[in-house]
């Protein structure tokens, strides 16, 4: 049986019929069409699906879209401002952080988490704050590197 659920994402209000079960990943993909928010191992071990929920990343695989009713939820999608890249995308290309690109959005999404409360972050608080995303192709060094590189830069 669907429900009326409104989703708040990347400053826009959606307004939705979904069964109670979906999670936000399989809405965000196949009901807006967002499909920078990658799906990996689909049960909360990887990371790739990772989003911000009122600025804290979440697993959205293993997150029910009905759970994040009435919390600002952003995606990869919202960071950049037209052809502005969000200064993490910037210093991802700029320092090749990014291989394959599958666990980008969740490194990105993360590192946004992590700048947004803490704009000089340690290279400690840097490999806490991705600990929970994957990254199969880079060995993660070219990843903090441009976090670092972000540093009183962020938005
Ligand atoms: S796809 Fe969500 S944690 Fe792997
Ligand atoms: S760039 Fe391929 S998984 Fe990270």
């Amino acid at each position: 049986m669907k429900q009326g659920i409104e989703l708040k994402v990347n400053h826009g209000i959606h307004h939705l019929e979904i069964e109670a079960h979906r999670t936000l990943l399989e809405v965000l993909r196949e009901e807006l069409g967002l499909m920078g928010t990658k799906e990996g191992c689909g049960k909360g071990d990887c990371g790739a699906c990772t989003v911000l929920l009122d600025g804290e990343p979440v697993y959205s695989c293993i997150t029910l879209a009905i759970e994040a009713q009435g919390k600002e939820i952003c995606t990869i999608e919202g960071l950049a401002e037209g052809d502005q890249l969000d200064p993490i995308q910037q210093a991802f290309v700029d320092h090749w952080a990014l291989q394959c690109g599958f666990c980008t959005p969740g490194m990105i999404m993360s590192a946004k988490s992590l700048l947004e409360k803490n704009p000089a972050p340690t290279q400690t608080e840097i490999k806490r704050a991705i600990s929970g995303v994957l990254c199969r192709c880079t060995g993660y060094v070219k990843i903090v590197e441009a976090i670092e590189a972000v540093q009183g830069k962020n938005k």
